[in-house]
């Protein structure tokens, strides 16, 4: 990475808004550890989703860590925190496609109005912010016309948090021609690791399998998405903020494995790996609105960055799954969140 060395040492402000969520307190922790000349600031409001069990002890306690619990749809208070940053990372949303299923309201409010409020401070304190680093999707693709999915695939969202996630994509690219901001748009596809929620598909096999429950598979259980480690995340972000501007600037960049595997496999694997019989595995209804694979096309951010995903799906679920054995205090009070209810095309209630 020949631009790391230049920006390691030099003073930076770090903006970064859901930070006590999964993937957001991981690239914290990790930008936190590698730059000691990084100051933080987070913006979080703590919904179920939000946990500051997932900020590490030795980050609480440092001058370089500060948290603001807030609103991102606050647009003032964004204002205010991101007049005096260098660098913007916007995590914060609504993250569950089940959920918005039933209901949708907030995600629309926070993924949509919260990336309204970010991007508007970004373009007001355009002088000061020298990059922005949108965190998108994959989910803003739905239905794979080609087998793996590059940047320009259209954007047919599924679900309610796919439309809300186009929204906010979208928002942040018409600022970018219409206001000329700094930003860059980032399309994670599936991604797991130490501390994602229960509701999401990996950590729930996994504890399902710690507490001696079934592993519930919807449908089939053959359909298809690109499971990257978070840890990839964290070096693909590091990548962005060290990139000479011009060249990322109004970019967008999907990150994934390349690699697309059945949910079902994914189940099979977590069998193996805890040592539990398949016969654990049950099959449930699918979800509406499934899309059947997701699997990434990464070759733009490869040619131009270098980057490519590092962990295999071997190695990163062994250490999740270590994970969640050994951090049961902070997971345990979420697994009443593990059922949720959706809303059926015929009007009832199903939960999954
Ligand atoms: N997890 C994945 O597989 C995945 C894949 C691609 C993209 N993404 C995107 O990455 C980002 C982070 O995802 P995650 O899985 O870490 O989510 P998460 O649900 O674990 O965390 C979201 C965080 O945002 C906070 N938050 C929610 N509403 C807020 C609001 N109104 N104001 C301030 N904070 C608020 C929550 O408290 C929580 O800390 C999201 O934008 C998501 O769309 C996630």
């Amino acid at each position: 990475m020949p631009y790391i060395n230049l920006v390691k040492k030099t003073k930076k402000k770090i903006f970064i808004t859901g930070a006590a969520g999964f993937i957001g307190s991981n690239v914290l922790e990790y930008l936190f550890k590698k730059y000691k000349n990084f100051y933080f600031t987070v913006l979080d409001a703590l919904t179920y989703a939000g946990n500051l069990k997932n900020f590490i002890p030795e980050m609480m306690n440092d001058r370089r860590f500060r948290f603001v619990y807030g609103d991102v749809t606050n647009s003032t208070m964004v204002d205010n925190l991101i007049a005096d940053s260098d660098i913007v990372i916007h995590f914060a949303a609504e993250t569950h496609v089940t959920r918005s299923i039933h209901d949708n309201r907030r995600f629309f409010e926070t993924d949509v109005l919260g990336t309204q409020s970010v991007a508007n401070a970004v373009y007001h304190h355009k002088r000061k912010v020298e990059r922005f680093i949108h965190i998108s999707t994959c989910e803003v693709y739905g239905r794979g016309l080609t087998r793996k999915m590059g940047e320009s695939h259209p954007l047919n969202p599924h679900s309610p948090y796919a439309a809300a996630k186009v929204g906010a994509d979208r928002l942040v690219y018409s600022y970018c021609v219409t206001y000329d901001i700094p930003a860059i748009i980032l399309r994670p596809f599936n991604i797991y690791g130490p501390r994602q929620h229960l509701e999401k598909a990996i950590p729930r096999f996994i504890t399902s399998a710690l507490l001696n429950e079934p592993l519930t598979v919807h449908g089939t259980g053959r359909n298809k998405r690109d499971y990257m480690h978070v840890s990839d995340v964290s070096r693909a972000i590091e990548l962005l903020i060290h990139a000479p501007i011009k060249k990322v600037k109004g970019q967008v960049f999907n990150i994934g494995s390349g690699k697309a595997s059945s949910i079902y496999s994914i189940a099979k694997a977590v069998a193996k790996h805890m040592k539990i019989p398949l016969s654990r595995i049950i099959f449930v209804k699918d979800r509406p609105g499934q899309v059947s694979s997701f699997s990434c096309d990464y070759s733009k951010i490869k040619k131009l960055l270098g980057r490519e995903p590092k962990k295999d799906l071997k190695s990163g679920l062994l250490e999740t799954i270590q994970w969640y054995r050994d951090n049961q205090e902070v997971w345990h009070p979420q697994t009443w969140l593990r059922r949720v209810p959706i809303i059926l095309p015929d009007g009832s209630i199903e939960y999954h």
